[in-house]
């Protein structure tokens, strides 16, 4: 029964932490956030579910996570373990897997998968941490651990423990920055790596170039106005998407 007495704490966290970190819930009432967030509904449903588990009834807690997957886009296995103040922004697409444990304070976007490698049996979901925000579409493979204050950034794929306090990004993700600092090093811009291809092709436009010059002077002709030429991507910069 101690999971039904804490069932209210925990959705009334839940709601905060979404107020909170949501800002299109400003002036939003409780009642409209429960009835058209799918995210809340989900972890509603999810501390329902947990708690029937939790009191050892068979069934009843598959097919409510089984209804809430259909209603909201959301699946939570009914054994998973969250913490207080998940919130679970715009909700489509979201996988936790039966032996995931989430801490206190965690955020996920749209499409994260906390899931297994396939070939786990036992603990094969990952632990996550207090306060870690996953951002959409990201993909975090096996039991590795994701320390307190993590951030994943979208779309990376992590397969392997993440340290407290740092930025991981990327496929594999790794970390880019640790306690606000860019981790040093050889072989730790995770980043900028090379690109062959666009090393290749930059190679041939510079021989192209050469050769239509030399033609040109051979011919007589003025040289070509367009030359063959590949330029650099200027780097883009900008707000930090998170929130959204
Ligand atoms: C990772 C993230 C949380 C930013 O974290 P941060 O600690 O503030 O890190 P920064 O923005 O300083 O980025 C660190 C570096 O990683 C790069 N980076 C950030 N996010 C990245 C991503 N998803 N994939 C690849 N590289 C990324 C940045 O370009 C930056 O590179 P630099 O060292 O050349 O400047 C953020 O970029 C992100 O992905 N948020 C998810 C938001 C989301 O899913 N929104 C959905 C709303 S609907």
């Amino acid at each position: 029964m101690a999971g039904f007495s804490s069932l209210a704490r925990e959705v009334r966290a839940d709601l905060r932490a979404a107020r909170q970190r949501d800002p299109s819930a400003l002036g939003v009432r409780s009642v409209a956030m429960v009835a058209t967030w799918p995210g809340i509904q989900a972890l509603l449903a999810h501390r329902v579910a947990h708690a029937i588990h939790r009191a050892g009834v068979p069934v009843l807690p598959r097919t409510i996570a089984y209804v809430a997957r259909a209603l909201t886009g959301v699946e939570i296995h009914h054994a998973a373990t969250i913490g207080e103040g998940l919130f679970i922004d715009h909700g489509a697409g979201v996988v936790i897997g039966e032996t995931a444990i989430i801490g206190d304070g965690v955020t996920l976007y749209q499409g994260v998968t906390l899931g297994g490698t396939g070939f786990e049996t036992g603990k094969r979901h990952p632990t996550v941490q207090d306060n870690v925000t996953i951002g959409s579409g990201a993909k975090l493979l096996g039991p590795i651990e994701i320390g307190h204050g993590a951030k994943i950034g979208a779309n990376s794929v992590v397969v392997r423990d993440v340290p407290p306090n740092s930025t991981v990004v990327g496929v594999p993700g790794h970390p880019v920055r640790v306690d606000g600092r860019r981790v040093e090093g050889p072989d730790t811009d995770w980043i900028h790596l090379p690109d062959p291809v666009a090393d290749a092709m930059r190679a041939l436009s510079i021989r192209v170039a050469e050769l239509e010059r030399l033609v040109s002077e051979l011919g007589g002709t003025p040289p070509a106005a367009d030359p063959a030429n590949v330029h650099l991507l200027r780097p883009v910069r900008g707000r930090n998407p998170a929130g959204g």
